[in-house]
């Protein structure tokens, strides 16, 4: 569904209660490219990443076609950039019963000084429920990259919010897909060098591996259905070549 005609910014379900909002960009040097949100409808909704702050009407207009935004518990966000919460305060302003959801390094480093709401800070291995949908959060320190990176994987519908993980440039790819997302990540990684290269990468990913994702939610390009334990080990695997 388009909900912004001008930008194409679009939703589209890619798991049971979940729905990716997505709008496509085209970056300076002319190339493709994508910001994707995700709304998880429930008793206590959730919309994790905001989404730039130039981006919140669009966003706000796609996340009201899914519900009243007003209704929003919790913005949920991987780690503290502009992409994934450049207008949260534009969002806490927007949904009065809303707090910022993010890891206890988050909220310690930057989000209780730079948010307008105290927010809920989720230690590692910590589960929240919405209602139906359970989150469970995983530090994942500098992976990619960030101090306070982590992700959120949602036990009902073993969906994994993995953020920046599997990042595929292009601006038309399709919401949701079967097929490999691995080798064009990793052409991106290595045309934009986003990584820290963290030794600590491939236990952070057998982490990761172990909760079995059936659907991987990105934050750039398509949403992944398939073995997530596997990609997430092959990711480990070319890290470290
Ligand atoms: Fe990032
Ligand atoms: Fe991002």
């Amino acid at each position: 569904m388009v909900t912004n005609r001008e930008s194409g910014t679009n939703v589209q379900a890619i798991a049971d209660g979940i729905y990716r909002i997505n709008t496509p960009v085209t970056l300076p040097n002319g190339d493709g490219f994508s910001f994707n949100q995700y709304v998880i409808l429930d008793e206590e909704p959730m919309l994790f990443h905001t989404g730039l702050r130039k981006l919140f009407p669009l966003v706000r207009e796609a996340v009201a076609s899914l519900l009243p935004i007003e209704n929003l518990r919790y913005i949920g966000f991987s780690h503290v950039e502009a992409d994934e919460c450049g207008s949260l305060n534009d969002w806490l302003a927007a949904a009065p019963q809303a707090v910022p959801l993010c890891g206890t390094v988050a909220a310690m480093v930057s989000i209780n000084d730079l948010a307008d709401r105290t927010a809920i800070a989720l230690a590692d291995g910590e589960l929240l429920p919405l209602g139906r949908h359970r989150l469970r959060w995983l530090d994942a320190p500098h992976l990619p990259h960030a101090w306070e990176c982590g992700y959120l994987f949602e036990e009902d519908t073993h969906t994994l919010l993995c953020g920046d993980l599997f990042t595929q440039g292009g601006a038309d790819l399709p919401a949701i897909t079967a097929s490999d997302i691995l080798g064009p990540s990793e052409a991106f990684r290595h045309a934009m060098d986003y990584f820290s290269h963290t030794n600590n990468a491939r236990t952070l990913l057998e982490r990761l591996a172990v909760t079995e994702p059936t659907t991987l939610a990105c934050m750039h390009g398509s949403a992944w259905q398939g073995d997530g334990a596997a990609l997430l080990r092959s990711l480990a695997d070319r890290l470290a070549q």
